[in-house]
């Protein structure tokens, strides 16, 4: 974090342009009816907050025993609760309700891979494939807070297997399926999990992954696991191994099963489930979201933002491994008695009109996306788009990074065709739901901000040095919140007092959010990044420190030093820096730039060898989704003479703002006093740049 107010002030400056909601004939009535409404019901959720969440908790979700306190403890300790006297289940509440009200209302469609290839999943269809799930689960001697790990392509399935979990107090830990057998290890061990679903392959873009064969590596490291579900995906059972003592198929289970599966009683404050996210330290953390917190987060949020009506059909193409996808795939659309999209394949699949595709073919109502994506296909054209009506689409989202004004405009003008009113919504795995955003039709946007607050949440700018709060609008600093708010993360699986240092302690009395943020003169909150060493690769957060824990692990790295580059397609990318251990002793003592353009021990080929290497290693520890995109060996690293390495010098020559030794480039570095060996800056820009 020290790095913060360097970062800070490298943010641009912000465009003027005002987008002003346009009602649009033939539309519902918005949820949210006008910007005064909105600041009237927020000022309430603020200043009369107990009042605006009791009746917003009894009025969305469904109470077994309805609650009597509404909220209690604070950041300070962690110990927040909300509503905890409270029972109710997730799942009843997602599936249970619109399955008697509405029995053969679509709850899911699954749009595979294979364009023209979907399927209707009625609420009543859900509810028995998900009691079916839940009873397989008790077979297998799952009881209420036992943990299950689900690393599962985007198939229904998936969904089932969440709320089959929910509906019998189990806690889930979906793995995002781009995770590599080491990482699906790491999160199954930390969590001790006894069963792991998972399906024979994935599909997606045409290709095929392995996921059972990578189940069964990160399983043979897991003393824990006593049962393996595997769903048919494919069906290429020679290509699937099986152990036929530990493995089961899902297909002859639920068979076995009665389709119906009471709900357990399940607390406001049961753990519903647990979400691996990166953070600064190289250990992915187990953020944990209690039941009835989070469910009405996510509720609410799709409700106001996306403006949901129970005739929508939200198409939310996250992934289910993520935050968005449990939220806005899974739980907030089925809460709302929605229709939700499983979307198997990529937007580029089998063309990059995919998407749009999709939209008139399903006839989406809401449309969620990440930045990367937009970027990505704006350079791939307009003429992908044309051929499609859209006009189905009454909100469009983004999600993930910052969105680049250039390509929220794109997506206003393509997708929206002008008139389609555009949320930017700012949250984190930690957040649960959606804190800040436009809500559609009532918030005038400016591209590029995530612009006002959801109902409670309070925003506070801090100056990263001095930890005081900067009031009033046009100030920078880094990104607070001052007071809980129901979907909040209420801990770090098994390391609380993680939870309390990552979050609660760098800013006494204050959740820290990890990003800077400037509030612009009219109020509005401009995120512009992580001010921590978290990086955002195509909307995937990424520790730099993991990638270096991943690096190191190389029998030949000495020492690695990963950061984020700049991409116009992906946002960010990764960068890496790494001296190897049989660096000659003479090249670290006396470095010059004559060193860095010696051949390296190893020849060109024996180089390019190493960093191919180096990225499989990665790829290994992590997944394919975190591939470097750019490994550069040095003899060695920028550091003070205490040691720490001087991470800004290695970014500003990274990202190319000082690409020669000329002394006005140099001074664009600032005070290098503190080097051990100033040397060492012009080798790297040799390196880098030559
Ligand atoms: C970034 C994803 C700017 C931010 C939901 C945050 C954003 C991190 C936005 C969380 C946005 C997410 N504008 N930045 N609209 N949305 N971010 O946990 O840096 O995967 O801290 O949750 O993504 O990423 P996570």
């Amino acid at each position: 974090m020290s790095d913060a107010s360097e970062l800070l002030s490298a943010t641009g400056t912000t465009p003027e342009q005002v987008y002003t909601p346009q009602e649009q004939p033939g539309w519902p009535k918005g949820n949210v009816g006008t910007l005064d409404e909105y600041r009237k019901r927020y000022k309430q959720s603020i200043e009369d907050g107990d009042v605006f969440w009791d009746k917003a908790a009894k009025s969305t979700l469904k109470w077994t025993i309805p609650f009597t306190t509404i909220r209690s403890g604070g950041f300070e300790d962690g110990d927040v609760s909300w509503f905890h006297d409270g029972y109710l289940n997730a799942c009843e509440n997602a599936v249970d309700r619109w399955a008697l009200k509405n029995p053969k209302k679509t709850a899911i469609i699954w749009e595979s891979d294979e364009p023209g290839q979907h399927l209707h999943i009625s609420f009543s269809e859900l509810f028995k494939q998900v009691c079916l799930v839940a009873n397989v689960l008790l077979s297998f001697g799952v009881r209420k807070g036992d943990v299950v790990a689900v690393y599962m392509p985007m198939v229904p399935e998936a969904l089932y297997a969440m709320l089959a979990c929910a509906r019998i107090g189990a806690v889930h830990s979906v793995v995002f399926a781009g995770f590599s057998a080491d990482a699906l290890r790491d999160r199954i061990n930390d969590a001790q999990c006894k069963v792991v679903i998972t399906a024979d392959q994935g599909v997606r873009g045409g290709k095929r992954s392995q996921l059972k064969k990578i189940t069964d590596e990160a399983v043979a490291e897991c003393p824990c696991v006593e049962r393996v579900l595997v769903f048919q995906r494919t069906g290429d059972v020679l290509a699937t191994p099986f152990h036929a003592g530990r493995d089961r198929w899902w297909h002859e289970e639920i068979a076995k099963q009665r389709p119906y599966c009471p709900p357990t009683l399940v607390n406001s404050e049961d753990p519903l489930f647990i979400l691996y996210t990166s953070g600064s330290t190289g250990k992915p953390k187990g953020v944990l979201h209690t039941t009835a917190g989070y469910l009405l987060g996510a509720a609410l949020t799709v409700r106001d933002v996306f403006d949901v009506h129970s005739d929508d059909v939200f198409g939310c193409m996250a992934d289910v491994g993520w935050i968005t996808g449990h939220t806005y795939i899974c739980y907030g659309p089925l809460l709302n008695g929605a229709t939700t999209v499983v979307f198997e394949s990529m937007p580029t699949y089998p063309n990059p009109g995919r998407y749009w595709l999709t939209v008139d073919t399903h006839k989406i109502t809401q449309f969620y996306t990440a930045p990367t994506a937009i970027r990505a296909l704006r350079r791939l054209g307009d003429a992908h788009v044309a051929p499609y009506k859209l006009d189905s689409l009454r909100v469009i989202g983004s999600v993930g990074e910052p969105i680049n004004p250039e390509a929220w405009i794109w997506y206003h003008e393509q997708i929206g065709k002008s008139k389609i009113p555009i949320v930017d919504t700012y949250w984190q795995t930690e957040t649960g739901s959606i804190i800040v955003s436009p809500l559609p039709r009532v918030t005038p946007t400016k591209p590029g901000s995530a612009t006002l607050p959801f109902w409670g949440i309070e925003p506070a700018i801090l100056d990263p040095t001095t930890g005081q709060e900067l009031k009033g609008n046009d100030v920078t600093g880094v990104l607070c919140l001052k007071r809980p708010w129901p979907s909040m993360a209420r801990t770090v699986f098994g390391d609380h007092s993680r939870y309390l240092d990552v979050y609660m302690k760098p800013y006494k009395g204050y959740y820290f959010t990890g990003d800077g943020v400037t509030r612009d003169k009219d109020g509005y909150y401009w995120v512009r990044g992580r001010v921590d060493d978290v990086i955002n690769v195509s909307g995937h957060r990424l520790s730099t420190a993991e990638i270096e824990s991943a690096l190191i692990l190389h029998p030949r790295v000495a020492e690695a030093a990963v950061i984020g580059v700049n991409d116009d397609v992906t946002g960010q990318a990764i960068f890496c820096y790494v001296v190897l251990k049989e660096t000659p002793a003479e090249a670290v003592s006396t470095l010059s730039t004559s060193v860095a353009r010696m051949p390296h021990p190893d020849g060109p080929d024996g180089l390019k060898r190493m960093t191919q290497e180096l990225v499989q290693q990665v790829r290994q520890h992590i997944g394919p989704f975190a591939t470097p995109k750019r490994i550069v060996i040095s003899p060695d690293l920028p550091k003070t003479r205490s040691g720490k390495i001087m991470r800004r010098i290695l970014r500003k020559v990274a990202n190319g703002e000082i690409k020669s030794t000329q002394e006005e480039e140099i001074s664009k570095l600032g005070d290098l006093s503190t080097l051990a060996d100033p040397g060492i800056v012009a080798v790297l820009i040799a390196k880098v740049h030559s």
